[in-house]
């Protein structure tokens, strides 16, 4: 069905040929009589476009339009008047009435007007769910994990935005999610508002990170036929965030210490104190103190940065974080992709539970969005994981039928039972035998030493696609 427009008008002749009309156009129709009648059908229905005529029996028509902007605020309005009733139609437009048609009016008139107020309807609507979207991803909600360790970071982050102006230091391995917890912190701040700006330190280099981070006046240096504000003036009012501080040269810390002391600063070349107002936040996955000890971090800039720290743990450290961190990867990847993913196989699930991941959260989402291309029918599942990690999960290493095969990741104890050691060890010999004979199941059972049946039927258990294997 096409668009919906809700027709309103006493005359029942009038309300006839609108709707033969806008039918032939195959748009949906729904009818109105009086004012009440439009408001319930608004809220009922919410129609995409609605036609008014301002002269109703039941109610004025400029409190018809209000209640209708009441209830479905974003809906465009075609107000339809008299002869001589332009006067209202205009004030209506200025309470919010899209535009207005006077009768008598030709029919493509109409048609075009519906048309644009369309277009313009999916447009505001687009970048509303974009701004919406965009809010949202920046937002602690988007933080997933419900461990006792991810629960004392959202209760830091709740501490931290309170107040606007403590210094924060996030450490954290690699992809535990140190740039979403700075995003997060600037906007539930009160800096929200203003710019969020950050400098990769391990990405630029030193000569131009302090242009960059200051900027210069024209003539600083031979290029500098124009002067540019620095990075930290643009983020005045908001938060700045240092990622990879532990790679800043000793040189920048400096100068960074100096303007955390003073909170001004000179640009390159120039003699004026600027002063700007911003909030700090810095990343690392470096042992900042032992870092100090050595002597390739300044104490001094330690201590005015480690106000208030935030550890985010490891995934391996909070593995019951997995599923929900799994569901939510997948539901970016739907969207990122434009692909419906409705579900994880358990057999998929058991596998990313039991993965150490060394990358963390960022692995974990590329592996689901990986599977997320594969899956063909909307279900991640185990023939979707790359291989490795399913090893990963029961043997540590080595081809499971090579003369390699690895034992000792299988002690007992560790959490697993006797029969998911076996499973795992099973599923490994049957993928890799099917591999090795590159998805011939007769082949590949005969090696096993088992019927092609038995094969087929430990294929369906585990998951295991038929078919020619591409090496995933
Ligand atoms: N708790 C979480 N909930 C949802 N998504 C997360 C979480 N932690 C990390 N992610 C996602 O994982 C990816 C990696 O996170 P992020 O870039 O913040 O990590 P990082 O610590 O900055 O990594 P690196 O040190 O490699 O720069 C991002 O796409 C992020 O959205
Ligand atoms: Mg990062």
């Amino acid at each position: 069905m096409g668009k919906s427009i809700l027709v309103v008008d006493d005359e029942q002749s009038m309300r006839i040929f609108l709707t033969n009309i806008l039918l032939k156009e195959n748009y949906s129709v729904v009818t109105a009589s009086s004012g009440a009648e439009a408001v319930n059908r608004v809220t009922c229905d919410e129609p995409d476009v609605v036609l008014l005529d301002l002269r109703l029996p039941d109610m004025d028509g400029m409190t018809v339009l209000e209640k209708i902007k009441k209830a479905l605020p974003a809906v465009p309005v075609i107000i339809i008047t008299a002869h001589g009733g332009v006067q209202s139609a205009v004030e209506a437009m200025k309470k919010g009435a899209y535009h207005y048609l006077t009768k008598p009016f030709k029919v493509d008139e109409l048609l075009i007007m519906i048309e644009r107020a369309l277009d313009r309807e999916i447009l505001r609507r687009e970048i509303s769910h974009l701004r919406k979207q965009q809010q949202k991803e920046h937002q602690t909600e988007c933080i997933v994990g419900v461990s006792p360790a991810m629960q004392k970071v959202h209760e830091m982050i709740e501490r931290i935005t309170e107040s606007d102006a403590t210094n924060v230091l996030i450490y954290g391995e690699s992809g535990t999610g140190k740039q979403l917890v700075a995003n997060a912190i600037h906007y539930k701040s009160r800096r929200a508002s203003k710019p969020f700006v950050e400098v990769n330190c391990a990405s630029i280099p030193d000569t131009l990170m302090e242009s960059e981070l200051f900027g210069f006046e024209r003539g600083a240096f031979t290029d500098a036929r124009e002067k540019k504000t620095g990075l930290l003036e643009e983020a005045d009012g908001g938060t700045f965030f240092f990622d990879e501080i532990g790679d800043m040269s000793l040189h920048l810390q400096a100068k960074l210490l100096k303007f955390l002391d003073t909170k001004t600063f000179r640009r390159v070349g120039g003699t004026k104190l600027i002063q700007v107002d911003v909030r700090i936040i810095a990343a690392t996955n470096q042992d900042l103190p032992q870092a100090v000890e050595k002597k390739r971090f300044r104490a001094d800039l330690y201590y005015r940065l480690d106000v208030a720290t935030l550890r985010l743990p490891s995934l391996r450290e909070r593995k019951e974080d997995v599923p929900l961190l799994a569901e939510h990867l997948t539901q970016q990847s739907t969207r990122k992709l434009g692909k419906k993913i409705e579900s994880i196989s358990p057999e998929a699930l058991k596998i990313l539970a039991e993965y150490d991941w060394p990358g963390n959260v960022r692995e974990l989402e590329n592996v689901i969005e990986r599977a997320a291309i594969l899956s063909e029918d909307g279900v991640i599942r185990a023939s979707h994981i790359p291989m490795d990690l399913m090893r990963g999960s029961v043997v540590t290493s080595g081809g499971a039928m090579g003369p390699g095969f690895d034992l000792e990741g299988l002690s007992l104890g560790n959490g697993k039972s006797l029969k998911d050691i076996v499973q795992g060890i099973e599923r490994t010999l049957i993928s890799d035998a099917l591999q090795r004979c590159g998805g011939n199941q007769v082949q590949a059972a005969k090696l096993l030493g088992i019927t092609r049946d038995i094969l087929r039927y430990r294929m369906k258990q585990f998951e295991l696609p038929s078919g020619r294997l591409a090496a995933v």
